[in-house]
């Protein structure tokens, strides 16, 4: 049960304050009947808002596309933002909306957002150890002698201490690979191949765990079910 006021508000319609005029004007119905009370109890099963149910009263989680170009930051000063994909009424949402772990602004791919801060720290707490797939072109041929390099758990990234857990490389053509990484350590793949000298060209998340980009077109996400990552 929720009050009506914090519901609005939290699902982004409007503010507490301007909560108290939508009920006036009679924009919210608990079981069929116009409620005027802003701090009267409901079951959003049991809420309409203009006539349509609540959006998403339990929590969000959604996979993008994300294009190149884009941040991951809330900071828009930062450049524009993958949250601006998003419906408006979903940025007005607290807890906010926000990704699951980050994507640099060139890197594209697959990228979680929610606004449930418990999934942020279990998928991207170094225990749990989430595969996560990246699709790499480079500035040059890739030898062989790197996959088992990649393998051994002893890669030390530039500025680092501790070495890199070990990581599945497989080579696809002489250029272009795929990573598997189960750590997020900041521009994780770029250092790992600045780290055995090849610059990193272009960057795509195909995969987070069991999770696929599918026909996502690059901007597009769709809704998950919150217990989807178990
Ligand atoms: N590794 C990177 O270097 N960048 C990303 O965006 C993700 C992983």
């Amino acid at each position: 049960m929720h009050r009506l006021d914090q519901l609005l508000s939290s699902l982004g319609y409007c503010s507490r304050r301007e909560a108290r005029g939508w009920l006036a004007a009679g924009r919210v119905t608990v079981r069929g009947v116009a409620a005027d009370d802003p701090s009267a109890k409901a079951d959003p099963a049991d809420v309409r808002i203009d006539g349509e149910p609540p959006d998403h009263p339990a929590g969000l989680l959604l996979v993008l596309h994300k294009p190149v170009g884009l941040v991951c930051s809330h900071d828009a000063g930062e450049g524009p933002r993958v949250y601006d994909l998003l419906p408006p009424r979903w940025l007005a949402r607290h807890p906010l909306v926000t990704s699951i772990g980050r994507l640099d602004k060139e890197t594209s791919g697959l990228l979680l957002l929610t606004d449930q801060s418990a999934l942020v720290h279990r998928l991207t707490s170094p225990k749990h150890k989430i595969p996560k797939v990246y699709r790499a072109t480079v500035d040059r041929d890739l030898a062989a002698d790197l996959i088992p390099r990649f393998a051994a758990g002893t890669l030390v990234l530039n500025g680092e201490a501790a070495p890199c857990a070990p990581a599945a490389l497989k080579i696809l053509s002489p250029r272009e690979a795929e990573l598997t990484l189960t750590e997020g350590k900041y521009h994780q793949a770029r250092r790992m191949f600045a780290a055995v000298g090849a610059t990193v060209l272009t960057l795509h998340r195909t995969q987070f765990g069991p999770l696929e980009l599918g026909d996502l077109a690059p901007g597009q996400w769709r809704g998950l079910a919150l217990d989807c990552l178990g």
